[in-house]
């Protein structure tokens, strides 16, 4: 028997995030097409004496190794739900940009939530473990699921969508940005207007599933909703973005509440090319190189 589980889980990118006015809650309603990149953390569960976290990876130094890492409460959620103490060293490998828009640390909550499900031998429910995610942040459902997908209320519903194969750069930033703060911005920048109920685009849906890049190039630009926030926060990524296009980029759009910046790319080999250029245009701090769709949170050993 196994002493320990590893669950590999995915990072996303939204190629719609239409958002609504705040809700009495704070949150907003989100029409958000999700899909999973082939960029991933990986979580490992070890029975241990009591709770504790730890991370290795280029970004590491900027994960909290306390209770407010997702993975850690997961970790003691599941295990409330068992009625167990949550006994596990949860180890991180960390790939996915910190504070980049990504859902990295959402990623690492629905890692642990299998891991520790498979380790504990709980064979929760799927509708179960989707409740806890949910509980832990609006992006960790999807997490789990992979795929793509249109989230729906804050983004916790999720419908599965058909989507072809696309090839994709990430250009990482220096810094995060605080998810609430975009939120937050938003806010400030939509004030006295209109703000139409969120609503997915039949447009992108069908050029999601066709697999056609330069269709689903034609209707990335203006798809997401916070795209405006995270530049007026940082408006050095209007730079990133003019850096991808000058490198050949089918289009290019800020993922999520950013700061990441996302490039569309024909194939494998232009993805390499537009890495190189945005890498020496020194308007990033790194790069990386996906595919889509990628599949959920998976053990791998
Ligand atoms: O759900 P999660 O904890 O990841 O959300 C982080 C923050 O992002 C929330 O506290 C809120 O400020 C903002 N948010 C929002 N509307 C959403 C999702 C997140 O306003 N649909």
């Amino acid at each position: 028997m196994s002493a320990s589980v590893t669950v590999r889980v995915p990072a996303k990118v939204n190629v719609q995030l239409a958002v609504g006015a705040a809700r009495p809650d704070g949150f907003h309603d989100l029409a958000n097409v999700f899909l999973a990149v082939s960029l991933f953390d990986e979580v490992t569960a070890t029975p241990a004496d009591g709770l504790t976290v730890s991370c290795e990876g280029p970004d590491s130094d900027q994960v909290p190794l306390d209770r407010s890492n997702l993975a850690a409460r997961a970790a003691e959620l599941l295990a409330a739900r068992a009625g167990i103490e949550p006994a596990v060293h949860l180890h991180i490998a960390k790939n996915i940009p910190v504070a980049g828009g990504m859902a990295g640390g959402s990623a690492d909550g629905a890692g642990a939530l299998l891991a520790c499900d498979l380790l504990w031998k709980l064979d929760t429910p799927r509708e179960e473990l989707l409740e806890i995610c949910a509980e832990l942040g609006s992006d960790v459902p999807f997490s789990l699921v992979g795929g793509a997908a249109l989230g729906t209320g804050r983004g916790e519903f999720l419908t599965p969508v058909d989507a072809g194969r696309f090839h994709w750069v990430f250009a990482v930033a220096e810094g995060g940005l605080s998810t609430p703060a975009v939120f937050r911005e938003f806010d400030r920048l939509t004030a006295g207007t209109d703000v139409p109920a969120p609503e997915a685009s039949p447009a992108l849906l069908a050029a999601l599933a066709s697999g056609d890049a330069d269709a689903l190039a034609a209707v990335l630009p203006g798809s997401n909703g916070l795209q405006a926030a995270a530049l007026s926060l940082r408006p050095q990524l209007a730079d990133t973005l003019a850096a991808g296009a000058d490198a050949g980029a089918l289009a290019g759009l800020v993922s999520g509440s950013g700061p990441t910046t996302a490039f569309l790319v024909r194939d494998a080999e232009s993805a390499a090319k537009v890495a190189a250029a945005l890498e020496a245009s020194g308007t990033c701090r790194a790069t990386r190189v996906t595919s889509s769709p990628a599949p959920g949170a998976t053990a791998v050993s």
